[in-house]
Order: structure tokens, then C-alpha cells, then sequence
């Protein structure tokens, strides 16, 4: 609720405070919050990083951040005088015991000037070779020690495989309890995604026909019309599966698949989602074939615009065979979903940015209808818009006006835009919110981010071991591969174009290229 003050003091200790987490939006959320009035009343935020800044300049810097990407639009520059005056820097080596040292001290003055111990939470907004110096330089401190008090946040990746995800959790458990780590999938913030779970259990009209009797099969697709800016040096040695399949659609699919919780406890809930990711029927290496399929894309067009293959992104090999598209079938085996399949895809340059889930259910089991009247029917399908546009649209058959019986599709559709007149927080408020209250449901306990890995384990060691010979296979501006439709299509079935309105305005601007797909070595920007 806005204006609802959240936990007691706290401080905020970003580590890579200067980087672009912290500018784009770790703190545009956080003033979000502040000018919410949602931030607890004593807070104080720390950025440490290495370079040499003042906190004048530190606060100038983050202000044009703001001013980028807060939900209010340019700061307003009281509000934004109030929340600056509460953010520092302090110049930190991590390699350097002293530099901890004098960020205990910082932490024990301002509990001193408040007479009470605030919450103190270690944000790791740095790459994953930092985890281990500022895991051991706070604990060095014993500023991990504190069970209630410390909490230490870290942001995918959780490790590049299962392997080095456990050397990741045995490292964070040497000095943390699973209890102080908050990792998180920043798909879970968003409300839409929230909100999946609130459809399923706070209805009872749906919940009796969420299984295998009634649902046909589920799509997922996280779609990006963007390519890959300027990440090439973690994109490179990620690629889609890694960047996205593995976290962000799982973990939707946890949320379609789980079994009702007992009660919305942290350890309830995310037990339930740790079921379902247990119950992923293993894909062997040689059945990774035919359920699932890579791409990378080359040249083409998007929203108007003409644009590069990703062998010629800065930082990227030319000949790389890194994918920015993936797309996998895996089936769910428990009572309620036995023979289900989910189909999940995600790329980068597609033809929008667009996420939803589309859950399709069965043909009816007989029809009565003559088959003239059922020329347009379809079978129901209910869309959950996760992005850009976020709502629910349930497809169903009603009788098409006229003298004779003829079913046409209809759909009922519901907007959060329009049916409530409050904004939807970003992903990273809610959950920075989260980890002050101490609230952990919305991120990754360890079983869950290990069994994640292993569930794409097989997919990972056969794409790793086969280089691809036709990269690059789809156009930047196309819906991927071919290899991904004739996957599909082998079932019988197809790919659900995304539904909603931002959608078809992308598709309306995007022309898709018609010429052959450069093939590798051969092309002016094949090269790179
Ligand atoms: C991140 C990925 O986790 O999610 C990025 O690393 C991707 O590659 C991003 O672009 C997408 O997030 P959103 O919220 O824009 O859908």
C-alpha cells in the first residue's frame, strides 16, 4: 500500500555502488519508495565501489539515473534533496581488509547516532568473482554475524552450472545462513508474475481445471526486441538458456505448475515451486534433439530499424555460437500435470518485447455442433500478459450473431491499467521492500537454484559440445529459428503469437527481412 513505512532503520550497502544495477534501478527504486513514503523512516544508503567520488558527486551521478528511470520521471527536486541526503560513498578495495574495516566503523557510527542497530543489507550489485572477497571481507568483520541484522543480497548468476552453483552456495554458507541470503530472479518482483499466484489460489474457478483433464499445454515465452547492448562480456559466456531459461521461465513455470501452498510462508511456497522443478522429467543427452532448439540471430530489422547479426555486437567472437535464442519442452511428472508439455522460448531481437504465459486447454470432448457452425471455433485459451502490457484474457466461444448456429472466438479481457488506478511498482521495489521486512518468498533458495541448473544440465553439455553449424539461423525481427516452429509442429501444434495490443503495434513497425540468412564466414558483417 503506498505510504505504508516498512521495517525499522536500515541501511542500504551497495557494493559496485557506482555500476549500472545501482544507476538504472536499484536506486530509481529506492527513491521510488522513498517518494511512496514506503522506506522506513531512519534509512541511510552506502555505495562503496573503487572509484574516487565525493558524495556530491556520488549523489549527482545517481540523479541523472533517477531522473532516467524513476516511475515519477525527472526527480522533483525537494523529494530528491530529502532521499539524497541519506546516500554516501566510500571508496573501497576489496582486496583490502582496511577497507572493510572502515566500512564497520561507518555502520557502528550510524547505529550509535540512532541508539538502535539498524537492518544492514549487503547488496552484491558486482560481478560473481566479487562474491568471495566481500563474503569473507564482511565476515573478517563479523559483520555477517548478526542473524536478525545482516542480510547479503546477490544477483544472477547464480554460477554458469550446477557444479559451479553448489561452489557458490558453499561459499555464501561458510559465512552466511541460508536465511540471510536473498537471491534474487528479478522476474519474481514483478507484479504480474505476482500475480499468478494470486489467480490460481485466490479463485476457485479456476483451480479445478489447472491439470492435465483439461489443459492441452502451456507456452511461455520471454520475447526482447533488444539485442544484447553492451553485456557482450556476460552475454558471451551465457547465452539464452543460461541469461533467462534457466531462471526466468522456470520459475514462471513453477509458479503455472505448483501445487496449492499450505500458507504464503516464505519456505511454504517456495517448496511447493521446488516440487515442481523435482518433477521435471530429465531430457537425456540424446533426446536434447528433439526437445530443444538454439538460434542466434543475423541481420535484420527491428521496430523500423535496421540492425546487426550478434556476430558483430562489440565483444562478440565472430564466429561465436553463443545463443540468443532458445526454446525447450519439458513435461511436469505428477498427477496433475503427466503429459503436459510446457514449451518455453525466449530470444533477443525479436519482433517485441513482449512476456506472457498462454495456457491452452483441450477441444471439447465431443461436438455437437454441425461442422459448418464450427468453422472458426477454437479451442479456450487464457493469456497471462506478464510485459509490457500486464492483464489476463481468457478466449472462449460464443454464438456468432445470425440465423444459423455458427461459434466464434471471443475474448474477455482485463487490464491492470484500467481496472486499477494505482501504479504497478517495479520488480526491484517490491523487492528491495522484501528484504527489509526479512521477507523471503520472492527469491531463490538454494535447492532451487541448484535443481534449476540441473533440470537444463543435459541441454547445457550438449549445446557446449556440439558447435552449431548453421548460426547464424534467424533474422533479428523474426519470431526465431524455423527450427523452433518445426519443433512445435512435430506435436501438432504452434507457437502462440503474443496477444496483446503493445504487440501488434511492434509487429505493425517491424518489417521483417526477406533475404537469406548470412551464412557463417560469408557477408560483410558476418566477420564482425
Ligand atoms: C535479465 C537478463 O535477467 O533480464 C537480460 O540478464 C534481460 O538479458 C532481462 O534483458 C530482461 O528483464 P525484463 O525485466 O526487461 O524483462
Amino acid at each position: 500500500m503506498p505510504g505504508e513505512k516498512s521495517g525499522g532503520a536500515t541501511v542500504f550497502v551497495i557494493f559496485g555502488g557506482g555500476g549500472d544495477l545501482a544507476w538504472r534501478k536499484l536506486i530509481p527504486a529506492l527513491y521510488d519508495l522513498f517518494v511512496d513514503g514506503r522506506l522506513p523512516s531512519r534509512f541511510k544508503i552506502l555505495g562503496t565501489g573503487r572509484s574516487q567520488l565525493t558524495d556530491d558527486s556520488y549523489r549527482r551521478r545517481l540523479q541523472e539515473g533517477v531522473d532516467q528511470y524513476s516511475a515519477f520521471g525527472k526527480t522533483d527536486e525537494k523529494k530528491w534533496q530529502a532521499f539524497s541526503s541519506k546516500v554516501y560513498f566510500l571508496q573501497t578495495d576489496l582486496g583490502d581488509s582496511r577497507s572493510f574495516a572502515a566500512l564497520s566503523r561507518e555502520l557502528t557510527a550510524y547505529d550509535e547516532s540512532l541508539s538502535e542497530k539498524a537492518v544492514r543489507i549487503f547488496y552484491l550489485a558486482v560481478p560473481p568473482d566479487m562474491f568471495q572477497p566481500i563474503a569473507v571481507g564482511l565476515s573478517g568483520e563479523k559483520l555477517n554475524r548478526d542473524r536478525s541484522h545482516a542480510r547479503i543480497v546477490i544477483e544472477k548468476p547464480f554460477g554458469h552450472d550446477l557444479e559451479s552453483a553448489r561452489k557458490l552456495d558453499r561459499l555464501l554458507g561458510e559465512h552466511f545462513l541460508e536465511s540471510q541470503i536473498y537471491r534474487i530472479d528479478h522476474y519474481l518482483g514483478k507484479e504480474t508474475v505476482q500475480n499468478i499466484l494470486a489467480f490460481r489460489f485466490g479463485n476457485t474457478l479456476f483451480e479445478p481445471i489447472w491439470n492435465r483433464r483439461y489443459i492441452d499445454h502451456v507456452q511461455i515465452t520471454v520475447a526482447e526486441s533488444d539485442g544484447i547492448g553492451h553485456r557482450s562480456g556476460y552475454y558471451e559466456g551465457a547465452g539464452a538458456l543460461r541469461d533467462i531459461l534457466q531462471n526466468h521461465l522456470l520459475q514462471i513455470l513453477c509458479l503455472i505448475a505448483m501445487e496449492a501452498p499450505i500458507s504464503f510462508g516464505s519456505d511454504e511456497v517456495r517448496q511447493k515451486k521446488v516440487d515442481v522443478l523435482r518433477a521435471i522429467r530429465p531430457i537425456s543427452l540424446d533426446q536434447v534433439g528433439q526437445n530443444a532448439v538454439r538460434g542466434q540471430y543475423g541481420s535484420g530489422w527491428t521496430r523500423g530499424e535496421r540492425v546487426g547479426p550478434y556476430r558483430s555486437e562489440p565483444g562478440v567472437a565472430p564466429d561465436s555460437a553463443t545463443e540468443t535464442f532458445a526454446a525447450a519442452k519439458f513435461f511436469v511428472d505428477n498427477w496433475r500435470w503427466q503429459d503436459v508439455p510446457f514449451y518455453l522460448r525466449t530470444g533477443k531481437r525479436l519482433p517485441a518485447r513482449i512476456s506472457e504465459v498462454c495456457i491452452h486447454f483441450r477441444s471439447v470432448p465431443h461436438q455437437a455442433f454441425p461442422g459448418a457452425a464450427l468453422a472458426d471455433s477454437r479451442p479456450n485459451r487464457l493469456v497471462m500478459a506478464i510485459q509490457p502490457e500486464e492483464g489476463i484474457l481468457l478466449r472462449f466461444e460464443v454464438k456468432h450473431p445470425g440465423p444459423s448456429m455458427a461459434l466464434a472466438p471471443v475474448m474477455m479481457q482485463f487490464y491492470y491499467r484500467e481496472a486499477f488506478r494505482t501504479r504497478s511498482p517495479e520488480a526491484y521495489e517490491t523487492l528491495l521492500l522484501d528484504v527489509v521486512r526479512g521477507d523471503s518468498t520472492l527469491f531463490m533458495r538454494s535447492d532451487q537454484t541448484e535443481t534449476a541448473w540441473a533440470v537444463i544440465a543435459p541441454i547445457l553439455d550438449m549445446w557446449q559440445s556440439v558447435r552449431p553449424t548453421d548460426f547464424p539461423n534467424y533474422h533479428a525481427g523474426s519470431w526465431g529459428p524455423e527450427a523452433a516452429d518445426i519443433f512445435i509442429a512435430r506435436d501438432g501444434r504452434s507457437w502462440t503469437l503474443p496477444t496483446f495490443l503493445q504487440c501488434r503495434e511492434d509487429l505493425a513497425t517491424c518489417r521483417v527481412a526477406r533475404e537469406p540468412l548470412e551464412q557463417p564466414g560469408s557477408g560483410p558483417e558476418a566477420g564482425g
